[in-house]
């Protein structure tokens, strides 16, 4: 298994199987500070820099407090307007991540570019983590996702996804490329135009991935042990911002899951990750459900970035 010291976390296309149990395992030591509310000195001596060229909530805060549950420090910036990326200069990747780079000891940034984490760490010596570039990859999500399924349900290994909502997600493709590292099956549902990309599909074949397509989530819920959702209603994530207009629209039933149906044909022990915002495809009386389990992955979502940095930053060797 190669070190995580020093390492980018770009993609998971490349993560071989060991790799995934060894920040599984990290991030089980860290649960119990996380859920204790406590601070440790593990990373004292660190800095994590946040570049946020598109909005979070989520992903720049757990990690943000990841690194303070550590004991390190954060600086950056969420908006990129009030920088010279993003004023009349629109100064580039390169010459940013050079000054970033003297600033702090990890880089995790998101940009509405695919690739531009990939970019930055060429000019980057410092780890770079990817918080998701434009529908690229969302690899820290993703390892949340599974680190979470992996927790609640003892494996990944044996398990059918049913993966709903826009294919072209970032999401969807790190969840897509993760899953051929395990015995696993999977179910995409998704409206015509965001569905799975030929080229998409190729690399799936390439690495013998075990999946099909459906229609309609009712159709393939009752063969589902994981029921990983993404809004079909969402913005362009090619986009460093954009405001809803009046009429967001509303999510067809086939991509929807509701307490209905989940009664009706859903596994019994089932579970439902989503990593959220959600739309209406995922109702708020699901919530109460015991197969809702996004707030779980919500807490992993520190616990998981835990893991990352106390990995990157040499902590755990
Ligand atoms: N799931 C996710 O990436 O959320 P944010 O956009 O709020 O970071």
């Amino acid at each position: 298994m190669r070190s995580f010291m020093g390492r980018d976390i770009l993609s998971l296309k490349d993560f071989e199987r060991s790799e995934f149990f060894r920040l599984f395992e990290v991030a089980l030591e860290m649960d119990e500070i996380a859920r204790s509310r406590k601070n440790t000195d593990l990373l004292k001596e660190k800095t994590l820099v946040t570049a946020f060229y598109q909005p979070s909530t989520r992903t720049r805060l757990a990690h943000e407090a990841a690194m303070h549950r550590l004991g390190g420090h954060v600086t950056g910036f969420s908006d990129a307007k009030m920088t010279r990326a993003g004023d009349w200069y629109q100064e580039s990747i390169k010459d940013t991540v050079h000054m970033l780079e003297y600033y702090g000891d990890a880089i995790v940034m998101r940009h509405f570019q695919q690739g531009a984490p990939a970019e930055a760490a060429k000019w980057a010596s410092v780890p770079i983590i990817n918080a998701g570039d434009g529908w690229g990859e969302h690899p820290t999500q993703v390892l949340t996702d599974l680190y979470t399924i992996w927790n609640e349900l003892g494996t990944i290994d044996g398990l059918t996804f049913l993966c709903i909502g826009d294919m072209r997600m970032r999401t969807m493709h790190s969840i897509s490329y993760a899953l051929t590292q395990f015995d696993t099956q999977v179910y995409y549902v998704s409206p015509p135009e965001m569905s799975l990309t030929d080229d998409f599909k190729k690399e799936l074949d390439a690495k013998n991935l075990v999946y099909h397509e459906a229609d309609h989530v009712a159709d393939v819920i009752d063969k589902a042990d994981v029921i990983y959702m993404e809004p079909v209603v969402q913005p362009d994530y090619t986009k460093a911002r954009q405001e809803a207009s009046a009429d967001k629209g509303m999510t067809p039933d086939n991509y929807k899951v509701t307490r209905q149906l989940l009664k009706e044909k859903a596994k019994p022990d089932s579970i439902i990750l989503h990593s959220l915002p959600r739309m209406d495809e995922l109702p708020p009386d699901v919530d109460g459900t015991r197969h809702a389990r996004y707030w779980e992955e919500a807490f992993n979502g520190v616990v998981m970035r835990m893991s990352i940095l106390a990995s990157v930053l040499g902590a755990t060797e």
